[in-house]
């Protein structure tokens, strides 16, 4: 079953929304389907909103007709941005767009630019499979046997088209043959860890419990968590790390109560270009998003809400950031450059 799919001349999705009542597929023909996809959270998790990003592009470019480069560029352009707009937190985003970008750059022939574009979205996905899987493998070294294991949000095979990252750390672990838990954060506003975090595990057959984000607390200072493991959407070059609103909690409550903190991500989520974190822009989502629950209204009328979507980390909380080249402690800024330049 793949999250995402190229199929010649269309997209197909899991259509995350739909999860876990039902594995609904959407077929997404144009780049602007593929936008919208990515700014309802059909399709969401940093790396799988990069590959779905270099998909949408090379879906675009092919319905380009011009006939010189220059009216190329101007209707290429108005894709990149129309997916640059779609949600500002995961560099992975920017990442599959400056890619993208470079490789219309070098000739005229348009043809020849279409497919180049198809092949470099391709290469993106496979790239993500590959920098996850391995990541994932190299996390498990972490795990120790009987070990239970917080998470928040979802960060397995659904957010990332690929193995996974903190869920592919757990993974790979419980290949190993060890015996894992799981305890998984609800992860409020949208529920992302209840729907499909639970749902993943499930699926692979890890024992999961579903608890809700205030619970975090009470399990961590019960000494019943062993260690805490997250995804990121974004990793600025001091290791300030950008992920689901309420991470920022968990690291805390963990250093507290003396839990090792873990964040899983590839390479292609490190931003180098900002220093630190209070650099990385966060996403502000619909306030329904919080009043409602499901559809359902649950806030009294007229009530203000607010909805950052993400928090900041700082690197101060982090015990090491696993990626598929190496586990790196701290002093991040220098073995993060080290890292990114290898
Ligand atoms: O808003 P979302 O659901 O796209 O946020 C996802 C997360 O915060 C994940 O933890 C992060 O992207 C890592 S995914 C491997």
């Amino acid at each position: 079953m793949k999250p995402i799919e190229w199929q010649g001349n269309r997209l197909k999705i899991i259509d995350q929304t739909q999860l876990p009542g039902k594995l609904v597929f959407a077929e997404l023909c144009s780049y602007t389907e593929v936008v919208a996809a990515i700014k309802e959270m059909k399709v969401r998790g940093a790396p799988a909103i990069g590959v779905a990003a270099a998909y949408g592009i090379a879906l675009g470019a092919q319905n380009i007709k011009a006939e010189n480069k220059a009216k190329f560029v101007s209707q290429f352009d108005r894709i990149l941005q129309s997916f640059a707009a779609a949600r500002p937190t995961a560099v992975n985003l920017f990442r599959a767009i400056d890619r993208m970008k470079k490789v219309a750059e070098p000739t005229d022939d348009f043809a020849k630019i279409k497919q180049a574009l198809i092949d470099e979205a391709k290469a993106i996905h496979a790239n993500e499979e590959d920098a996850t899987e391995r990541l994932s493998w190299l996390g498990a070294e972490l795990i120790e046997d009987g070990s239970t294991i917080l998470t928040h949000c979802n960060a397995g095979p659904l957010a990332t088209a690929g193995y996974g990252t903190a869920l592919g750390v757990i993974k790979a672990a419980a290949e190993q043959g060890k015996k894992i838990e799981v305890i998984a954060t609800e992860t409020r506003p949208l529920l992302q860890g209840a729907h499909l975090t639970a749902w993943e595990l499930m699926q692979d057959n890890i024992p999961v419990t579903l608890i809700t984000d205030s619970m975090a607390g009470y399990f961590l200072s019960r000494s019943k968590v062993n260690c805490v493991i997250v995804g990121a959407d974004r990793i600025a070059a001091n290791g300030d790390t950008a992920n689901k609103i309420g991470t920022y909690t968990l690291a805390i409550l963990a250093k507290e109560n003396g839990v090792p903190f873990y964040v899983a991500a590839p390479t292609s989520t490190i931003d180098l270009s900002l220093k630190s974190g209070d650099q990385i822009p966060i996403e502000e989502r619909n306030p329904e998003e919080v009043t409602n629950i499901g559809g359902i209204r649950l806030a009294p009328k007229g009530v203000k809400a607010a909805n950052p979507a993400f928090d900041i980390t700082p690197h101060k909380y982090i015990t090491a950031i696993i990626t598929e080249k190496d586990i790196v402690r701290k002093p991040y800024l220098r073995r993060l450059k080290q890292l990114v330049g290898r």
